[in-house]
């Protein structure tokens, strides 16, 4: 890209799209900055350790940018303003004591000595927690709050914070829509430093685990975990550590076949077992802090025990027993289900399928395992109840799966901020212990007493320029690590972070964008897939709409729609029962057509198109109103962007404008074609008379 101001060609690095929220901006407000300087010319770091040396060049980077000049690396208590360390190593040398702050958490103080001298203490319990004070102090000075606000205490809520990435060796990503893999091309590693540069944005929102192949583990992944491979993962795992970050890999649970020589990935087979643990041998000595593997078996064609007539118990234990005496640990998903299922066949519900087959095997989980269950039943549409299985577990230990890359949600063509929906889930009375046990302290591992707890989810990044495609999208990415330190942190304040990081403190251009990515879920689902139902897109790659896409496929993915009605009747009465999966008292209210939530309706029950809704509308009345609702407002957001113009990052500006005309160009497919695919069925006519094909 060529800047014309300068004449010169700008870096990716350099563009603030790429710095993301990590942009440093300059602080040009003069008494600000003269405030901060004083409390920021002379480092002491008294803990050395890769880690910790990552959060003086963040603290040195992030210092030199916002007030133009590089604080000195103080050699004595004497000089230094801020102090950087653990706080055992923070007492040794200084007469401070901290509080009691768990694992991975910090606490920054702002005091004077006893000669008066300001200093900034930045004590992690251990050295990650240096550098999460790090990046809290820094936010703070972006946010360009006062010194007295600097001082805190955190503790993470969630002891696992983990990234997905779905990428393949190959250099495509699965469910990718921002370019490609960062990590791989053509069968190899790619150059390291952007993965560094990913490493720091993860590990300033707190995320400490990254799975970095794609959880369908195919030929050539399979390698991964060999001499062939091995020490270029090494050096990966390496840049993570460095961040605090461990790495996992995805697995093939057929690997004894795979890359072995056996003819069997029984489970309970003493060669099989024995396999596992000399392969877990093997990755541990190239890489001493090895994460463990993520696994996805018997789900959507991939091997599993289920050959073998084992159950994932028995599969996951093989596993865990392989990499305990190294304390990894295996994150098993739950997404296991019929992907064969006739579409004549009334019985089978793929939404009943995770709670069918991990019900039964509570507590039979070692305790280095972890279950990874999705947040709804189904596949990460727009809108779906949420997983019973979360809750119905109790002597496991398990956590929640998000995605943030956007496969049903826009594919980063279309903007949908997610933090609302995520804030949702977290904050879902499940009723499992009683009132008030949210799905946050059941994931976290708190409601059940579990040794490990945590969230886990699909990352949206690639290596487009901006890493998610939409620039907005970077909006999705932040807000989930900010979740998964703190799940009670408000979608209002995670917003207000973003913003500022990101585009600054104009309130002209941030009360814009605030209110844009506020309205963008509803404004999403009002155009797709109605009330609850999901789905409607075209098959494979699952962008744009297609009523009957799946209609009648092998996926378990029905909608119904009939000339009289719409929906899935999921009662206990007359339906596939899968209402009850639920505690009470949401299987009554799921159960009742009276009670059930509108949003979910279609989701929970088979009605005719004149059923009048909680709302008032009738169901047909309702599709028409929201989709053509949903198409005025991507105007709406196009006039408010334009209204930006001149007045953030050129690149920026222009990419987001041109990603709403082209949500405009799907919204209006969306509503022209659920319109007119609801009125040919119903043929009832819309009460404002507007235009349906
Ligand atoms: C969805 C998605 C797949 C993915 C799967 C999973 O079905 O479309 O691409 O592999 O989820 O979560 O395993």
């Amino acid at each position: 890209m060529i800047d014309q101001s300068k004449n010169r060609t700008v870096k990716t690095e350099e563009l603030p799209s790429y710095q993301a929220w990590l942009q440093y901006k300059q602080i040009t407000d003069d008494r600000l900055h003269a405030i901060y300087k004083k409390w920021l010319t002379a480092i002491n770091v008294v803990t050395s350790s890769v880690i910790v040396d990552s959060a003086v060049s963040e603290l040195l980077l992030g210092v030199e940018s916002m007030l133009g000049y590089k604080p000195v690396i103080a050699e004595s208590a004497e000089e230094a303003t801020v102090v950087l360390g653990t706080v055992a190593d923070i007492g040794v040398h200084y007469d401070e004591a901290f509080s009691d702050l768990g694992e991975d958490g910090f606490e920054i103080k702002v005091s004077r000595n006893k000669s008066g001298k300001k200093q900034i203490f930045l004590a992690g319990q251990l050295d990650q927690g240096v550098l999460y004070a790090v990046f809290n102090l820094l936010r703070s000075l972006q946010m360009h709050r006062s010194i007295d606000q600097l001082a805190t205490i955190e503790t993470p809520k969630n002891q696992l914070r983990m990234i997905n990435q779905w990428d393949n060796i190959d250099g495509t990503i699965e469910r990718g829509y921002a370019g490609k893999s960062i990590f791989y091309q053509e069968n190899e590693f790619r150059a390291e430093e952007r993965i560094r540069d990913y490493a720091r944005l993860l590990a300033s929102v707190g995320i400490n685990a990254i799975s970095i192949n794609n959880v369908n583990v195919w030929d050539t992944e399979t390698n991964l975990i060999t001499p062939k491979y091995l020490p270029q993962v090494r050096r990966v795992s390496d840049i993570f550590n460095a961040y605090g970050i461990s790495l996992f890999l995805s697995i093939n649970y057929a690997s004894p076949i795979t890359i072995g020589v056996l003819d069997t990935a029984d489970p309970l087979d003493q060669r099989v077992k024995d396999w596992w643990k000399e392969k877990a041998t093997e990755i541990y000595e190239y890489i001493p802090n090895f994460g463990g593997f993520v696994v996805k078996a018997d789900s959507e064609g991939r091997p599993g025990p289920f050959s073998y007539n084992r159950d994932h118990a028995d599969g996951a234990n093989m596993l865990a027993e392989a990499l305990e005496p190294y304390n990894g640990i295996v994150v098993w998903r739950c997404f296991v289900y019929n992907h064969r299922q006739d579409w004549r066949d009334r019985n089978t519900d793929r939404a009943r399928a995770a709670y069918d087959h991990f019900k039964p095997i509570d507590g039979k989980f070692m305790d280095n395992v972890i279950l990874q269950i999705k947040n709804g039943p189904m596949d990460f549409q727009v809108r779906e109840p949420i997983s019973p299985l979360i809750g119905a577990l109790q002597k496991t230990n398990y956590m929640l799966e998000l995605q943030i890359t956007q496969e049903y949600t826009g594919q980063q063509i279309d903007l949908c901020y997610l933090i609302p929906q995520w804030k949702e889930i977290l904050k879902f009375d499940t009723h499992a212990e009683g009132e008030g046990t949210e799905i946050k302290d059941i994931a976290n591992g708190y409601t059940f007493g579990n040794k490990l707890g945590g969230i886990a989810a699909v990352s949206n990044i690639g290596d487009n320029p901006n890493w998610t495609g939409h620039a907005l999208a970077q909006a999705n990415l932040y807000g989930y690590g900010r979740l998964t330190w703190d799940p009670t942190l408000s979608t209002e304040e995670i917003t207000c972070e973003w913003l500022n990081l990101t585009f600054g403190h104009e309130s002209d251009v941030i009360d814009i964008i605030e209110e844009i990515l506020l309205k963008s879920w509803p404004a999403y689902e009002n155009y797709t897939s109605p009330l609850g139902i999901g789905w409607m897109v075209n098959p494979n790659h699952h962008y744009g709409p297609n009523v009957d896409g799946y209609e009648y496929s092998k996926w378990g993915t029905y909608h119904f729609a009939d000339r009289d009605g719409i929906g899935v009747d999921r009662t206990i009465e007359t339906g596939t029962g899968y209402a009850g999966q639920y505690f009470s008292p949401n299987a009554e209210i799921y159960n009742d057509l009276n009670k059930c939530p509108d949003d979910l309706l279609l989701f929970f029950h088979h009605v005719p198109y004149s059923h009048v809704l909680q709302s008032g509308k009738t169901v047909i009345q309702h599709i028409y109103d929201t989709h053509f609702q949903g198409v005025e407002e991507v105007k709406e957001f196009i006039d408010k962007w334009a209204q930006l113009e001149g007045k953030m990052d050129q690149v920026i500006f222009a990419n987001v404008q041109e990603r709403l005309q082209l949500q405009l160009e799907n919204a209006i497919e969306w509503r022209d074609q659920v319109n007119t695919y609801f009125f040919r069925k119903s043929g009832i006519d819309d009460q404002h008379n507007r235009m349906i094909y």
